[in-house]
């Protein structure tokens, strides 16, 4: 393979002087991130070649930057990185690194560590990895499956899911990754909403101690009206092989339902494989994968990456903020069916050959020392949560922190809703023994990887702050009202001014509602849906959504969909869904009901709603408080006033803003005296 990467620094030594042709091992200094920042901004071209150098390719592009973000030109959004480029996403996770070094192929890439905590663990080489990869590429291929065409994978958190993901990027094959927490319902809009003709999962999933039917899941979803076009299902054995792990499932194996012809073990099949799957040369602007997210309304998005651009800035991205270095443990305890774990569970840590952790578990089983413990067993350098699980575990008493030695630490990281500072100090002081730094990294599903985070060391933190852009992202705030630019300091809506190789091109067969969503609300920028303060000294601090969105324990939930589940109840005639402020949970989801004529308000009534909202959207979806209400505010035009609603929930109510278009003032009133939150 053609490598450009001869400047390439693969051995990990820190380079001194910066050449100015290849992009320095690591940031040392701030005044470094100064001048790669301003080229960044300057020369993109420059810039981004680069970073695509630290990545081997079949035909290095010629062409870096082609964008556009102005939805009112003539070619409209379109989104271009290194589009003559030929490169396979796998190959550089993988194959490369034993290439460069046959010792490589000994070097843990993986740590397993099993939800129930063992004394043995299971560890991948790179070497296992890429036999593993290969062979189960070749069962897919087996099944028909080749470049383009959509999988999707629906598993527990696992190494196998990993194997899943990169045996469908060596292959050229779409992935979808769906959350093992949603259900058969949800599954079946995003089966059907890619038209997948194959769908991976495994007969168990086990978190908490709790096991997790995911093979019947997929069963009851791939028999709904919906869900037309699969017709292979192919299914992991949890635990195969790994005698050391005891699998609490085992029992419940026996009972599970196989349809001959659809149906294949995993473990069978790949009996039927050899061992030779070579990469498949991949267009860099060829899709990598979909990864469905919530929006504000409507059905989700799918959010839809590319090859060359999404691998390069999560590669660097990876690198830098987490100051890499080889030999270093690095642990994320996001699961693989977020775009955290897609990022930097797999593909930023295994491109930079890094030795990345899978926890199948939760952070608060057996104990709330969990992820404390997995840190000193594994000598884990850097960790990598977000800031629910960290509120959730102070509430405890310290000492489940401080029994443990957590020495091996050295640096930090929260990702997915705004750390308060308490809670960002609890970290920083009983976690980290104040010793090490941390990087509260502000980014988005849509966006691949980092966009506002600090790189250690080369700048002081504010608990709370995001800080600074990264290399080549541009941050503009805009006025709600004005719609006008604004210059820092300043707060308002936050929005990206140019492109970067990392960002979405497109929601799958949906490019019109990707202009509406992302580009039409401030033309010329990328709206983030965030609103944003940049305060004198150029730090970031996030305010949360302005959108219909809730970020709930890190997790985006669409009030819409929430409202679709609750009217689709019998007894409910309307629904409208707010978030509001929650210590632990970042927001707390609360459902203004109305109850059709004649059905009783009742307390079961409440636990059947919740029932509907989990059985239609998903486990890790739950209403916290759930308000009859006979009438909900509205316009004469009978829209729904969420604004109010959101005033009464917050509970903010002598800020309720312009009432006067209400229809019926009189409603506002008596959601104020009969909400929980206003008591
Ligand atoms: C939304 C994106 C990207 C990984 C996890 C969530 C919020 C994310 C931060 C942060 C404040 C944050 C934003 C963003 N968010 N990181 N460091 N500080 N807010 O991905 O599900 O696409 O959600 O999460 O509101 O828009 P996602």
């Amino acid at each position: 393979m053609a490598s450009s990467s001869s400047t390439n620094n693969s051995t990990g030594t820190h380079t001194t002087a910066w050449d100015k042709s290849s992009l320095p091992d690591q940031i040392e200094t701030f005044d470094d991130y100064k001048r790669l920042y301003a080229l960044s901004v300057d020369d993109p071209n420059q810039f981004w070649k680069m970073a695509a150098q630290r990545l081997d390719w079949y035909q290095f592009p010629t062409k870096i930057k082609n964008t556009e973000f102005d939805c009112r030109t003539k070619r409209g959004v379109e989104i271009k990185w290194f589009e003559d480029g030929l490169i396979n996403v796998c190959y550089n996770c993988i194959d490369r690194h034993i290439e460069k070094d046959p010792k490589a192929a000994e070097k843990t890439a993986i740590i397993f560590e099993p939800d129930t905590p063992t004394e043995t663990h299971h560890r991948i080489t790179y070497g296992e990895l890429l036999l593993s990869v290969k062979k189960f590429a070749n069962v897919l291929k087996k099944h028909g499956i080749k470049k383009g065409d959509r999988v999707t994978i629906y598993m527990p958190m696992v190494v196998e899911t990993c194997i899943a993901l990169l045996a469908c990027a060596r292959i050229g094959a779409i992935h979808s990754v769906v959350f093992g927490g949603f259900s058969a319902n949800s599954v079946a809009e995003r089966i059907s909403d890619c038209e997948s003709s194959i769908v991976i999962t495994s007969d168990f999933g086990v978190r908490g101690g709790k096991c997790i039917p995911l093979k019947s899941k997929i069963d009851q979803a791939v028999a709904m009206p919906q869900c037309t076009t699969v017709k292979t299902v192919l299914v992991f054995q949890r635990n195969y092989g790994l005698e050391n792990i005891k699998d609490d499932c085992s029992g419940q194996r026996s009972s599970l339902e196989w349809t001959d012809g659809r149906d294949f073990w995993v473990h069978e099949e790949l009996k039927a494989v050899d061992d030779n799957c070579p990469p498949e040369p991949m267009n860099a602007e060829d899709p990598l994968f979909i990864l469905y997210t919530s929006g504000s309304t409507g059905k989700p998005k799918g959010i839809l990456h590319t090859t060359g651009g999404y691998l390069t800035y999560v590669s660097l991205t990876f690198k830098y903020v987490f100051a890499y270095e080889p030999g270093e443990v690095y642990m994320c305890t996001a699961d693989v069916g977020w775009i955290t774990g897609h990022s930097y569970v797999v593909y930023g840590p295994l491109s930079n050959q890094a030795i990345t952790v899978v926890f199948e578990g939760i952070p608060t089983y057996p104990d709330v020392s969990r992820c404390w413990n997995i840190v000193d067993k594994h000598k884990i350098n850097i960790f990598y949560t977000a800031p629910t699980a960290i509120r959730s575990l102070m509430a405890h008493n310290d000492s489940f922190v401080t029994r443990t030695s957590r020495q091996s630490l050295r640096l930090l990281g929260t990702v997915g809703e705004p750390i308060n500072p308490e809670a960002w100090r609890w970290y920083h002081e009983v976690v980290g023994g104040g010793r090490c730094s941390i990087v509260d990294t502000w980014w988005q599903t849509e966006t691949g990887g980092f966009m506002i985070t600090p790189i250690p060391n080369l700048w002081g933190l504010e608990g709370g702050s995001a800080t600074l852009p990264f290399f080549g992202i541009q941050t503009q705030i805009v006025d709600k009202e004005s719609h006008l630019p604004l210059d820092p300091p300043s707060k308002g809506e936050l929005c990206i001014r140019d492109s970067w190789p990392g960002q979405a091109r497109s929601l799958y067969r949906n490019h019109k509602r990707f202009v509406e969503v992302y580009f039409e609300p401030y033309p010329g920028y990328y709206f983030s849906g965030d609103g944003c303060e940049i305060k004198e000294n150029g730090y970031h601090w996030i305010t949360g959504r302005v959108d219909d969105v809730l970020v709930i324990s890190g997790h985006n939930i669409g009030t819409a969909e929430v409202e679709s589940a609750l009217v689709q109840h019998s007894g409910v005639s309307e629904a409208a869904v707010v978030g509001y402020p929650d210590r632990v949970k970042n927001q707390g989801m609360y459902c203004f009901v109305t109850l059709k004529d004649n059905v009783e308000p009742v307390e079961e009534l409440r636990k059947d709603l919740t029932k509907t909202v989990r059985d239609i959207i998903g486990a890790h979806v739950f209403p916290d408080i759930i308000h009859f209400a006979p009438n909900l505010p509205k316009t004469r035009s009978g829209k729904i006033m969420r604004r109010i609603l959101r005033k009464i929930v917050e509970p903010d109510i002598h800020n309720l803003g312009d009432t006067s278009t209400l229809n019926d003032p009189a409603v506002v009133d008596e959601l104020i005296k009969t909400s929980p939150r206003t008591k």
